[in-house]
């Protein structure tokens, strides 16, 4: 995820891109940079945030495109910070997205020279060869974006060319009206201190902003974008109107797997497509998996445990990666380790990395960071393409981390031969179905937070579940505890009456997950002992499943294995109404930190 701003008028297009950029930090901070368009394109850009970069005050620069930077292809440097141009320096572009089919893009591209990394950078090249035929910049755009696959927003200019063109597919980009000039944002907080009417571009459209006005063309047919007046205070730039950024980033999660799932699957094939160097030869002969983690990564590897033995039929054990230990004797060439970690600076991820190679494994990232320092140590890495996730609770990470492992077990199955292509489109359906379910539990959030505020104040809260949903249980319970310091456990539903249930009362709630992937007769009885206690029961199931003895019930969509994943989501919600009610500071939990780079 990255921040786009732009801007053409009267003001001077320095400073207003300048804020538009501090403002749009939250969406990724690796890199800073503005083109500014005067008798030339003048390019400043630099890794690190935007605080770091300095943009000169050009007052011939009648307009300007501006960029920061959440890295996806190619690392956090100078070279590869946005905007970028084509081989005359006359036209400039920012993107926020994935240009899926970029590599094959810049082959069909031979003869211009490439300084960067990225994905991104096709795209002035390709727009240089469309103009050198005679199309202006806003003709050559719509001709790219026909030769351009996956999810984007992205603007350009040209230096003879009065205006700038943006585009959106699948990537936010909204226009802001101001009487000085027409703004450009990925999201309003780019210049809602300018001006709060906007228009919102949608799904192909091709937009021209000029100095006092702007034309939309979708299609090729002129369109008419509604202009409305957001109400937003300028101070809630950064968290986008939402109150903390941990609710920013529990609604962002339909996005977030968007760009986890996207180029990544071949429905003809029944595969996923990843992009991964590890070798298949290797990958074939292994008879282990390690997978190492803390916290909610670690839960995401006892989920991905639950899949990677059903699909691949292959041994997976999973450690706390504090506790990880190699034992004498095993057989460390046959072993892949991987290690779950949004943040890939986990100091106690990366100790176990470092143990497991020191006999000789093979390891693996799963991770939301380019150029962290356990990708830089790891033999490879299957980047989780969250967007960057600022509140310390763990939210879109967790899914996308799931589904970046699902993607990965389906792989492997197939290439060891326990899945058929069937069943790896069967699993895949269930993948591309889950930014709608999960869509469809944020749209339920009114109930979801009464729910809690029902609650707020009891002894303690309990969840259970089984197989997938027994990792989906502590990863809640983790969640509630860490943001709102309630006393909460997770457990696996039929561990309860071994010893929990002592602790149950008619003021600890039960959350109970029904899922249909495992045996949800048997959990229903565990609720049964828990009612028959005095517990409220709040049951997650699937529609129709609903028991009498549930006392509230949330519906989840029937995704299959993982129909828990999208339950989570809703205990997510929940976890932060219980918290908001009880006035925690949310994003920054006591004694708590994003990054913990001590063991
Ligand atoms: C909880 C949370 C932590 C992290 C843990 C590992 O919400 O965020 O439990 O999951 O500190 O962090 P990473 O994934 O960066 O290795």
């Amino acid at each position: 995820m990255c921040g786009i701003t732009g801007y053409i008028g009267v003001e001077e297009s320095a400073s207003i891109l300048a804020s538009g950029l501090k403002n749009l930090e939250y969406r990724g901070y690796d890199s800073a940079g503005v083109a500014l368009v005067g008798d030339q394109i003048n390019v400043h850009k630099q890794e690190g945030t935007i605080d770091g970069l300095t943009i000169p005050n050009e007052t011939s620069a009648t307009h300007g495109i501006g960029h920061t930077r959440w890295s996806t292809h190619g690392e956090p440097t100078d070279e590869n910070a946005h905007p970028h141009t084509d081989c005359s320096g006359d036209i400039a572009v920012v993107h926020n997205g994935i240009i899926s089919n970029y590599d094959e893009l810049k082959r069909q591209l031979g003869g211009h020279i490439f300084e960067s990394e990225t994905d991104t950078e096709v795209i002035p090249h390709l727009l240089e060869e469309e103009m050198a035929t005679g199309a202006d910049l806003r003709a050559a755009v719509m001709r790219v974006l026909d030769r351009l696959e996956g999810s984007f927003a992205v603007a350009a200019t040209h230096v003879d060319y009065e205006g700038i063109v943006a585009a959106r597919q699948d990537s936010p980009l909204v226009i802001g009206h101001g009487e000085d000039g027409m703004y450009l944002g990925s999201d309003v907080t780019a210049f809602v201190e300018y001006t709060r009417q906007v228009s919102y571009l949608e799904d192909g459209d091709v937009a021209h902003l000029y100095s006092d006005g702007i034309t939309v063309f979708n299609e090729g047919e002129r369109v008419e974008r509604e202009i409305q007046t957001v109400d937003w205070d300028a101070s809630a730039a950064g968290k986008a109107g939402h109150d903390h950024y941990m609710h920013k980033e529990i609604h962002e999660q339909p996005n977030a797997l968007r760009q986890a799932i996207s180029g990544r699957i071949d429905e003809l094939a029944g595969n996923a497509s990843l992009d991964i160097d590890l070798d298949d030869r290797f990958l074939q002969a292994i008879d282990e998996i390690h997978i190492v983690a803390c916290g909610t990564s670690y839960h995401a590897g006892l989920y991905a445990k639950e899949l990677l033995e059903e699909l691949v039929d292959i041994t997976v054990r999973v450690d706390l990666a504090s506790e990880y230990e190699v034992c004498d004797g095993h057989d460390t060439r046959r072993t892949l380790v991987v290690a779950v970690t949004q943040s890939g600076e986990t100091a106690d991820t990366l100790s176990a990395i470092r143990r497991a190679k020191a006999p000789g494994m093979t390891t693996l990232a799963v991770t939301n960071t380019v150029g962290s320092t356990i990708t830089r140590e790891v033999d490879d890495s299957l980047f989780i393409k969250a967007g960057p996730e600022i509140g310390v609770a763990a939210t879109k990470t967790f899914v996308s981390q799931v589904t970046a492992l699902a993607l990965f077990a389906t792989y492997l199955g197939r290439l060891r031969g326990t899945l058929t292509a069937g069943e790896g489109v069967d699993i895949l359906g269930n993948i591309r179905q889950l930014p709608n379910a999960v869509q469809s539990v944020l749209d339920s959030e009114s109930r979801i937070r009464r729910l809690a505020d029902q609650y707020t104040g009891s002894d303690a809260f309990f969840f259970i579940g089984r197989g997938p949903a027994y990792p989906v249980a502590l990863e809640s319970a983790l969640k509630l505890k860490e943001i709102s310091y309630a006393h909460a456990e997770g457990f696996a539903a039929g561990e309860l009456k071994h010893g929990p249930l002592a602790l149950v009362t008619e003021n600890t709630p039960v959350l109970a997950f029904l899922n249909q992937s495992a045996s949800p007769e048997e959990t229903l009885n565990n609720v049964k002992e828990v009612e028959s206690r005095g517990a409220p029961v709040i049951c997650l199931s699937t529609p129709g499943e609903t028991a009498s003895f549930c006392n509230h019930t949330i519906e989840i969509p029937d995704i299959g294995r993982l129909e828990p994943l999208v339950a989570n989501v809703a205990l997510q919600l929940f976890a932060y109404h219980v918290a908001h009610e009880m006035g925690r500071p949310i994003d920054k939990p006591r004694n708590l930190a994003k990054s913990v780079t001590v063991e």
